[in-house]
C-alpha cells in the first residue's frame, strides 16, 4: 500500500521536523510506502525543495516520491492525509486566538480544495494555530467532506499534561494513562486528571502522597504548567514548538489511521457531546476505532471539572463568532 500524504508549511520549522520521521515509517509503520507532497507558498518554496533535496539524500526506502509546490490543487492531489500545519506561529505575548487574523483566511481555501482533489477518504489534521478554529474553517470549506475528518491537534498538550505527571510521580511516562484534554488548544484548555492512572491505581491517589492538596495543586501548578507550556517554550527557545509538536502530529495521525487501545485527545467535531455545541471542533477523550475517531462518552464531570470544560468552549464558541464576523466562515 502507498499511501499519499500532503504537508503543508513543508518549508517551515514543524515541516522540518516532520518529514524525515514519516520518511523514516514513524507514522504508518515500516511496510507503508508514501508520497509526500509539499505545500508552500511562493516564499517557502525554496526552504521545502531543499527539504526534499535532503529527503532524496535520506535513501528512504519507504518514500516513493516528493512533489514541492504552491498549487493547493497539486498539493492535495488525491491525498489520503493532510497534515495543515502552514500558518504563522505566534511570538513572545500572544494568545494563539490573536493568529485568527492572520492565519483563519488561509483554511478555507485549503478545505475546498480539499474537498475538490483529495482522496475520498482524506483525514485532515490541523497543526496551524489556532488549530481548533482553523479547523472548523476548513471543514465549512470542504463541501462533501465530512466533518469528522477534520481534527485538531491536541494531542501535544496531553503528551506535556502526561509528562508533567510522570516526573512528578517519578514514573514512567507510558505509566500514566488516561489524561484527556478538553476544550481548546489555548490558555484554557483543561487537561482532566480524574480518571487517569499511574501504573493501574488513580493518579489521584497517588498524588495525594506527593503534593498533599490536590485540587490546590491542579489548580495553581498542574494546569497552569500545562496550558501555558506553549508560552513557556517560547520565552526559553525564542519560538514556539517544534519537535515536540511534530511528534504528537505523528502520534495522532498514527493512532487515528492504526486505532487505539485506550483513550487519548484530539480536536474533533461536537456532535452536541458533554453539552459542547454542534459543529465545534473541540477536545475530548476520544478513542480510535475502525479508523475513526470515537468521543468517550458517559464520563461523570465534577462541578469544578465542568466548569474548566464550560470556559474553554465558551472561548471556541467566542473564536466562531470572530471567524464569522471576518467573513471567514
Ligand atoms: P514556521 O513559520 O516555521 O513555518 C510555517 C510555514 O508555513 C512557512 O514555511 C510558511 O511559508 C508556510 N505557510 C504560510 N502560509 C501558508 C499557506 N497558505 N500554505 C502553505 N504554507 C504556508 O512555523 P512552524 O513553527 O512550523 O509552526 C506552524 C504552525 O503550527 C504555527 O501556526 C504554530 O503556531 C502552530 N503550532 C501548533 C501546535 C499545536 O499543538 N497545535 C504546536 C506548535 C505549533
Ligand atoms: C504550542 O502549544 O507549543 C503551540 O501551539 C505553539 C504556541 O503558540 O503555543
Amino acid at each position: 500500500m502507498t499511501t499519499t500524504i500532503t504537508i503543508t508549511g513543508a518549508g517551515g520549522q514543524i515541516g522540518y521536523a516532520l518529514l524525515f520521521r514519516i520518511a523514516a515509517g514513524d507514522l504508518l509503520g515500516p511496510d507503508e510506502k508514501v508520497r509526500l507532497r509539499l505545500l508552500e507558498i511562493p516564499q517557502g518554496l525554496g526552504a521545502a525543495e531543499g527539504a526534499a533535496l535532503e529527503l532524496q539524500d535520506g535513501a528512504f526506502g519507504l518514500l516513493e516520491y516528493v512533489e514541492v509546490t504552491d498549487d493547493a490543487a497539486v498539493g492535495f492531489d488525491g491525498c489520503d492525509l493532510a497534515l495543515l500545519v502552514g500558518a504563522r506561529p505566534r511570538g513572545p505575548g500572544m494568545e494563539r486566538a490573536d493568529l485568527l487574523a492572520a492565519n483563519g483566511g488561509i483554511f478555507g481555501p485549503q478545505g475546498a480544495a480539499i474537498a475538490a482533489n483529495a482522496a475520498a477518504g482524506v483525514r485532515v489534521t490541523v497543526v496551524g494555530n489556532p488549530a481548533n478554529t482553523n479547523a472548523l474553517i476548513a471543514a465549512a470549506a470542504a463541501d462533501g467532506v465530512p466533518a469528522e475528518r477534520f481534527t485538531a491537534l491536541t494531542r501535544l498538550d496531553e503528551n506535556r499534561a502526561r509528562a508533567q505527571l510522570a516526573h512528578t510521580l517519578g514514573a514512567p511516562v507510558h505509566t500514566v494513562r488516561r489524561v484527556p484534554i478538553w476544550g481548546n488548544h489555548s490558555a484554557t484548555q483543561f487537561p482532566d486528571i480524574s480518571h487517569a492512572t499511574v501504573g493501574g491505581r488513580p493518579v489521584t491517589e497517588a498524588l495525594e502522597q506527593i503534593v498533599g492538596d490536590v485540587p490546590t495543586w491542579l489548580e495553581t501548578t498542574f494546569i497552569p504548567r500545562v496550558a501555558k507550556r506553549g508560552a513557556e517554550i517560547i520565552d526559553v527557545r525564542g519560538s514556539s514548538s517544534v519537535a515536540s509538536a511534530a511528534s504528537a502530529t505523528i502520534d495522532h495521525v498514527r493512532d487515528w489511521v492504526k486505532g487505539t487501545d485506550d483513550w487519548t485527545s484530539a480536536g474533533v467535531v461536537s456532535h452536541g457531546e458533554y453539552g459542547v455545541p454542534e459543529g465545534l471542533i473541540s477536545s475530548f477523550p476520544v478513542r480510535s476505532v475502525d479508523g475513526e475517531w470515537q468521543i468517550v462518552e458517559g464520563l461523570e464531570l465534577s462541578d469544578w471539572a465542568r466548569s474548566r470544560v464550560d470556559a474553554s468552549v465558551a472561548e471556541l464558541v467566542e473564536e466562531r463568532e470572530s471567524v464569522r464576523g471576518l467573513g471567514l466562515l
